[in-house]
């Protein structure tokens, strides 16, 4: 056999051998998340394992960690990299690090509704957002709806006014701490699991979360008004580390990603629902939600709104039309 044929068939042993162990192999899944079981994205993560545990069984294990036990806003990220977890699900405001266009899910008032979230995540705009980490080695698989953001505080807030002076705890992202600045409050960045801890201490006494949130964190022991103000949104992104996701062979990442389009369409069409039974469970345990009417509306949304143009180069003039766009029913 001379030296070049000797070579070829080192070389096919090799791909071989590294075809057959990535064959054999069983992938293990940690998916960390920060929420509780009974929300949205804990509901998802669930139904994720369930059908991973069925259809992929021996080629691919699930480990879900809730509740920032394993990881949680100020270092997952850091963990998918360093591919101590490989499935997350952050909030859209925490990735501004990584790509600074996606806060323009924070823009307040840009949405209408849930609807016109999903007509902009399935639009051209949307689905490039979802790929804008590759070179960061992350790959963003789906979206999944939580909801609209509401407030909530110690007392009472109707208008704009009635914000201000109070601190309220912010996810980290500028856009949304702007938001606050505009209305004359203190805006706190702090991890989604110090939240409970700063509003008990009274270092924080409001907050913006949806009604799964705000129920499932228990923030009504400390803030006992609301006002259902729907005046931002708060979605998550399905992010794998992309190194991690391309050694699965692709008949294994081929039914993973039928699952997650499964486990997402179960997601997005039950979070309302929940959204709104947590709610109703809140009013009946004596909080006090305020609804807004068209000119109260008007008048958070006239306070809130120099912040587009604030941050319209940071996140780009072509991604905030193109989000005005699908508020436009066709
Ligand atoms: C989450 O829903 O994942 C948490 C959002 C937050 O930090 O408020």
């Amino acid at each position: 056999m001379n030296k070049s044929l000797r070579g070829l068939c080192a070389l096919l042993l090799l791909c071989t051998t590294a075809f057959a162990s990535a064959e054999d192999k069983t992938f293990l899944i940690k998916f960390s998340h920060v929420v509780a079981d009974d929300t949205p994205k804990g509901q998802g993560a669930l139904m994720f394992k369930k059908l991973v545990e069925e259809r992929l069984a021996g080629q691919v294990a699930v480990e879900i960690y809730p509740n920032s036990t394993l990881h949680g806003d100020a270092d997952e990220m850091q963990a998918l990299l360093d591919g101590k977890v490989q499935m997350l699900a952050p909030s859209l405001a925490k990735f501004s690090q990584y790509a600074p266009q996606l806060q323009v899910f924070d823009l307040p008032f840009l949405f209408d509704d849930l609807d016109a979230v999903n007509r902009f995540q399935k639009g051209a705009k949307g689905r490039q957002l979802l790929s804008s980490m590759e070179k960061q080695d992350i790959a963003g698989l789906a979206y999944w709806h939580n909801g609209m953001k509401q407030l909530t505080a110690k007392r009472t807030l109707q208008q704009p006014a009635d914000a201000k002076g109070l601190s309220f705890r912010i996810q980290a992202s500028s856009v949304i701490e702007s938001q606050f600045t505009q209305l004359g409050a203190t805006p706190v960045k702090l991890p989604f699991a110090a939240t409970t801890e700063a509003l008990r201490s009274g270092t924080v006494q409001g907050t913006e979360n949806t009604w799964s949130n705000i129920q499932s964190q228990g923030y009504a022991q400390y803030l006992t008004h609301a006002t259902q103000s729907d005046h931002g949104v708060l979605d998550y992104m399905l992010v794998t580390n992309s190194r991690f996701w391309y050694s699965m062979p692709h008949s294994v990442r081929m039914e993973l990603e039928a699952i997650i389009d499964e486990v997402t369409y179960a997601v997005n069409k039950a979070a309302d629902r929940q959204n709104q039974n947590d709610r109703a469970q809140l009013q009946a345990a004596g909080m006090q939600i305020t609804e807004l009417d068209a000119a109260a509306r008007n008048a958070w949304r006239d306070a809130m709104r120099p912040v587009w143009q604030q941050n319209e180069q940071l996140i780009g003039a072509d991604v905030i039309r193109a989000a005005e766009r699908a508020n436009r029913r066709h």
